[in-house]
């Protein structure tokens, strides 16, 4: 038995819900599928552990109808349930919750098993809130069709970029399956995943073979439990594999062994695990193999292995973040932000149908501020997937408290101006160009740790990542409060408390990081504390380009990179000039004096002192908030979350102080409120 705590899904029997005790005795199904069994299970939780009511009966197989009462009704939604819900439809994910007063029936409706596990988690949902079942209504449906998960798990059990701990999945090149693969599968159907890859995008040695017999039943095993809580399964897969297992000398896309290889490798894959949703890839990537050793495009490569699983109704998802990661400094043309742009966008139109390009959130990689990727509103005739990362790299290793949702949310309403329906929501919603292969991904901040996420507060990650994208009308504090409500109960004082600690923690670590958004200035290789220079002369091409003068990147078309032109107008005006580029990106656009002045009406070196200060007084401020929930809260976690924030207290003064010192040596200018800076 693994041991592990059940985050938002602790249970615990709510008194508002006192009234309602006694009222249902009989869950009824007459829904078939996969996750019927699941989705009853978890109703017979929600009754005695939420309710506090005695333990339902069950009735599959419903008859008559007319006869049903005292329940809770899983039922296949028909024209009555339209009618009663005004012309809902709730298509392939969707459900429909009433209350049939007459009969004390709750009744949740979807057209599918799938559908039905969504309504009862949300029924749940809203239970845990404390409205009692007769008050719950409900006609939602997701508005983004893929809402994945990747794993950079790797199976030697470590994770790349992972800050909790080691993987569930996979230890010491053996598969792990336990109660915690169980569990996992139900937290995430509970916040609507749909889609989960197993194992790290940069694929070593021995996970080449996890396609292969040697893990093959396992990996069904896992696809099974996710199965049945509406998950597809998806694998990271080697583009060179056939040569990494020395079975072919080349791994060519064009080449008819090659493809031959694949077609088989696909063909067994399916035959053992017939619903498996399909290949994740990073090629030409970091010193990932791909089409591009062959002078092949990327087109080339995803479209070979795409055709080997078509049949099937499998998907190759195809990264695009593809760079030259041997850059010289001295080389101030190249600009590592151009990249994906510049490979992908001449090959719109080119790929398969069951091909999405998974496009990081911004042009570089996760920082705490970059610009939207270009790509979005670039690309008009290819599937598209927005990948965010959950995981926090760059935005305090799951040591900083750092809710990530308001950023994500900033991407989604990015108006890209590609077309009338040109928000980033619109194009990997499907709206803009009506694919159906089109939606999220986040890289995970999952591990084993006995909380899942490290910091505790991190949960709110996950969870708001899962709800904001079924639900992207729900506001960044709408998703917060539902997650302290699920987490720690209906306590209004707590969920004040931590909200206002969690709610604009994103802006607070911004403030003590690197400045209007020029980004990194972190340790290399590790990417945790501060390091001004440390990716400065390096190979990465990653810089600030900081002198005596000023600091920031020049990426206008008149004397820089020319990145900025990637973008559709007015965006490529407005961040061609210092004037109109918002003053959160000014040097990731501009190279800038220090005495420039903001829009704020600061200088930039003032605007650094204050935002330096302020982040770690912030930092303060957020400690005294969490001090006042001692006694009220699990103590386990109160002092847990205790610890973290005072680390994150010592990390922000050292950012603080790092900085501040840097750029006043630099530009030799005092701070005007003459602050200590050393
Ligand atoms: C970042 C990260 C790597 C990761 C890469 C990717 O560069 O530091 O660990 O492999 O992103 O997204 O592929």
């Amino acid at each position: 038995m693994a041991v592990f705590e059940k985050a938002w899904l602790n249970y615990r029997v709510l008194k508002e819900l006192e009234g309602c005790r006694n009222d249902i005795k009989v869950i009824f199904s007459d829904v078939k599928g996969k996750c019927i069994d699941n989705a009853i299970n978890e109703l017979k939780l929600a009754v005695t552990d939420i309710i506090g009511g005695d333990e339902p009966g069950i009735c599959t197989c419903v008859r008559i109808v007319s006869e049903l009462s005292d329940g809770i009704y899983l039922k296949l939604y028909n024209d009555d349930d339209k009618e009663l819900n005004d012309g809902f439809e709730p298509g392939e994910e969707g459900y429909a919750v009433y209350y049939d007063a007459d009969n004390r029936l709750t009744v949740i409706a979807a057209d599918n098993d799938r559908g039905i596990l969504y309504g009862v988690f949300a029924f749940i949902r809203n239970l845990r809130k404390g409205m009692l079942p007769s008050d719950i209504r409900l006609t939602e449906k997701p508005d983004i069709t893929f809402r994945m998960l990747d794993h950079w798990d790797n199976m030697y059990g470590d994770i790349e970029r992972g800050y909790s701990g080691n993987s569930f999945f996979y230890d010491n090149y053996r598969i792990i399956i336990d109660d915690r693969t169980e569990f996992y599968a139900r937290m995430m159907a509970s916040i609507g995943i749909n889609a989960i890859a197993i194992n790290n995008v940069n694929v070593h040695q021995e996970e080449t073979l996890l396609i292969t017999d040697k893990y093959l039943n396992e990996v069904k095993r896992i696809n099974d439990i996710f199965a049945s809580y509406g998950i597809k399964l998806y694998l990271s897969v080697n583009y060179a594999a056939p040569v990494e297992m020395v079975e072919l000398e080349v791994s060519d896309p064009l080449d008819e062994g090659v493809i031959e290889w694949w077609k088989k490798a696909s063909a067994h894959l399916y035959d053992v695990i017939p619903d498996f949703g399909g290949y994740l890839v990073k090629a030409d990537s970091e010193g990932r193999p791909g089409p591009f050793t062959y002078g092949r495009t990327h087109a080339d490569g995803a479209n070979m292995l795409a055709r080997t699983i078509a049949q099937y109704g499998g998907n190759v998802i195809w990264r695009c973040f593809v760079y030259n990661c041997r850059q010289d400094w001295r080389d101030r043309k190249t600009d590592r932000a151009r990249a994906a742009y510049d490979h992908f966008i001449g090959l719109d139109g080119e790929f398969d149908d069951n091909v999405v390009l998974q496009i990081k959130n911004g042009p570089v990689d996760f920082q705490p501020r970059e610009p939207v990727s270009p790509l979005f509103g670039g690309l008009k005739k290819t599937n598209m997937f927005l990948e965010v990362q959950i995981a926090q790299e760059y935005t305090g290793q799951q040591r900083h408290v750092c809710y990530l949702v308001p950023m994500w949310k900033e991407i989604l309403d990015f108006n890209t101006y590609a077309s009338d329906k040109g928000t980033v929501k619109e194009i990997v919603s499907g709206e803009a160009y009506g694919n159906r292969l089109c939606g999220i991904a986040g890289v995970t901040n999952t591990g084993n740790d006995i909380n899942w996420t490290g910091h505790d507060l991190a949960g709110a990650n996950l969870y708001g990542y899962g709800r904001m994208c079924f639900d992207t009308a729900l506001s960044a504090e709408e998703i917060a409060r539902e997650w302290i409500t699920q987490e720690f109960g209906t306590d209004k004082f707590i969920n004040d408390t931590v909200y206002d600690i969690i709610g604009n923690s994103w802006l607070t670590y911004e403030k003590y990081t690197p400045p209007l958004g020029v980004g990194w200035m972190v340790n290399p290789s590790n990417h945790y504390g501060p390091n001004v220079d440390g990716y400065e002369y390096d190979r990465w091409g990653t810089y600030h380009f900081a002198d005596c003068k000023g600091v920031g990147v020049d990426r206008t078309v008149a004397t820089g990179t020319g990145y900025a032109s990637q973008y559709n107008k007015p965006w490529s005006d407005r961040y061609e000039k210092p004037e109109t580029t918002p003053d959160e990106l000014l040097l990731f656009f501009h190279h800038m004096d220090y005495d420039y002045v903001l829009d704020s009406g600061k200088t930039i070196i003032q605007h650094i002192y204050d935002t330096h200060f302020e982040g770690v007084e912030e930092v303060e401020r957020m400690i005294d908030k969490w001090k006042k929930l001692e006694g009220k809260i699990n103590p386990v976690i109160y002092e847990r979350t205790l610890d973290r924030l005072n680390e994150q207290l010592e990390s922000a003064k050292e950012w603080r102080d790092r900085i501040n010192t840097y750029f006043y040596r630099k530009s030799g200018t005092e701070d005007k409120k003459g602050r200590t800076i050393y």
